[in-house]
């Protein structure tokens, strides 16, 4: 039995529209989608719907806000901040995109790809390689986070630094409005100057304004070559020096740019299988930064030799592997990717998914991890992230052998230490990842004001009746 059932009508109506398969109302079918992937909440819903294409979720979508069911819109469920996990009422319904997953098309004059939301971010990755062709967003969950989810959270991730976040990737766009209508901005233009960029509103209003169903996408030629390094530098400065090397001498080649601290290395090092530092010894910080040309020549190979030879030669760079394989690439590439994993694995943590301004990281990482250890001895300060473009997860893991639960309700507390000095040098409390609930108290704060009253305006006109992931980016009035 349902937890709490939806009422008859619109259970039958439902199912009539999406098929027995496209309406989950058992807990043991449902309960996956109630939590988030850090596990930090755990919600109730009254069905999970499924539907299949666009026209099958309008529907439901239309029944569920003449029925004023709130809706939860899903997709890999890979948020970090519980954007996607319904409250614990269990009266809404979560509205998963995994059945809407067709690559429509893929287009070699516009370089785009036509495609549904339910498509990982990983599967779409591929067939634009089969063809060529990148797709150029990769964060560490590309394998379950789809294309809907990415869009709707302006994910950021490895290739920002280059190519920006998922926002300058978003040409064109569909998606159910709140009342069940189809807002079809499906055009695959590199200009279109036509009032208001309603497109760049759903980008990154994480399903608080409607269901993205299916996207247009750009995309760039395939690198044909490509050179991966993983270096060890003393510091953040050092390694933001590195960048600062490479970025005179060719930013447009500098695909990717992440650091990671020792503690954070440690911890993958330690708790991932097949994880091993391909260095003589540990080091206070490292560098992964990869180059990436559509040219098939080795200018990239001597650009990065150059640099890492010089930086060798001052001491920025205290050691440096290069990549000689494509499997030695995906070896050091799974290192930095697993960061997220080993650090759920060291036990409690509480992210913090900073930006800064570039030259205020060092005093950033420094202040914080004072400020840190000061609140919570024995704390784990172990940050990494994409510090090309200011942002760095300086994420806190609990003390080792501590009580997580103890550790996490002091997650208000570290948040708070960290974001003040995030506010002092100008920064966001919220990078990458968005607000979902996690951050919803933080906004009065940070974008009160006028700031904030439009976004509660622009909500109000879309949603009136707050069924679209009530409870999500806007805090409660
Ligand atoms: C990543 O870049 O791996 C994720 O955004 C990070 C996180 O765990 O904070
Ligand atoms: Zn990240």
């Amino acid at each position: 039995m349902p937890q709490t059932p939806l009422p008859p009508p619109l259970h039958d109506a439902l199912v009539q529209i999406l098929g027995p398969s496209g309406v989950l109302t058992n807990p043991a079918d449902t309960e996956a989608f109630c939590v988030d992937w850090r596990a930090l909440y755990h919600g109730r819903c009254a069905a999970v719907l499924r539907p299949a294409n666009t026209a099958e979720c309008a529907q439901a979508v239309a029944l569920c806000h003449a029925h004023n069911v709130p809706m939860v819109p899903q997709g890999g469920n890979t948020s970090m901040v519980g954007g996607a996990t319904p409250d614990s009422s269990g009266l809404a319904v979560v509205i998963s995109t995994t059945r809407m997953n067709q690559i429509h098309s893929i287009d070699h004059a516009d370089l785009t790809m036509t495609v549904d939301a339910g498509v990982t971010l990983k599967a779409a990755q591929d067939a634009a390689s089969a063809q060529g062709l990148l797709l150029p967003l990769s964060i560490s969950s590309e394998g379950s986070a789809d294309i809907g989810g990415i869009l709707a959270t302006n994910a950021g991730g490895n290739n920002t630094v280059r190519y920006g976040n998922a926002r300058e990737l978003a040409l064109g766009l569909e998606a159910v409005l709140p009342d069940g209508s189809v807002l079809d901005l499906m055009r695959k233009l590199r200009k279109d100057n036509t009032g208001y960029a309603l497109r760049q509103l759903l980008v990154g209003s994480e399903g608080t304004l409607g269901l993205i169903t299916q996207a247009v996408i750009q995309l760039q030629p395939a690198p044909r070559s490509r050179e991966t390094a993983l270096c060890a530098v003393e510091n953040p400065q050092g390694a933001l020096n590195l960048f600062a090397a490479f970025r005179k001498q060719d930013p447009s080649a500098i695909h990717a740019f992440e650091f990671m601290s020792g503690t954070s290395m440690a911890l993958v090092n330690s708790l991932i299988d097949g994880a091993s530092l391909p260095l003589e010894a540990p080091a206070p910080a490292y560098v992964l930064v990869e180059l990436a040309s559509p040219r098939a020549d080795d200018s990239l190979r001597s650009l990065m030799e150059d640099i890492l030879g010089s930086a060798l030669e001052d001491g920025l760079v205290t050691d440096a592997v290069l990549a000689e394989s494509e499997s030695q690439r995906q070896s050091l590439w799974m290192i930095r990717e697993e960061h997220a994993e080993a650090q759920k694995r060291a036990g409690a943590s509480v992210k913090n998914d900073v930006s800064v301004p570039l030259a205020a990281i060092p005093e950033f990482i420094a202040d914080a991890t004072k400020a840190c250890e000061a609140l919570i001895p024995g704390i784990r300060v172990a940050p990494f992230g994409h510090i090309g473009d200011g942002n760095i997860h300086f994420n806190l893991v609990q003390p080792e052998g501590g009580d997580p639960a103890a550790f996490l309700a002091q997650d208000h507390a570290m948040m708070d230490t960290v974001a003040a000095i995030v506010r002092k040098l100008g920064g966001s409390f919220s990078a990458e990842h968005g607000v979902g609930q996690l951050k919803t108290y933080m906004m009065p704060s940070w974008r009160g004001g006028a700031e904030l009253q439009t976004m509660r305006q622009i909500k109000a006109a879309i949603d009136p009746q707050n069924l679209m992931n009530p409870g999500k980016v806007l805090p409660p009035a």
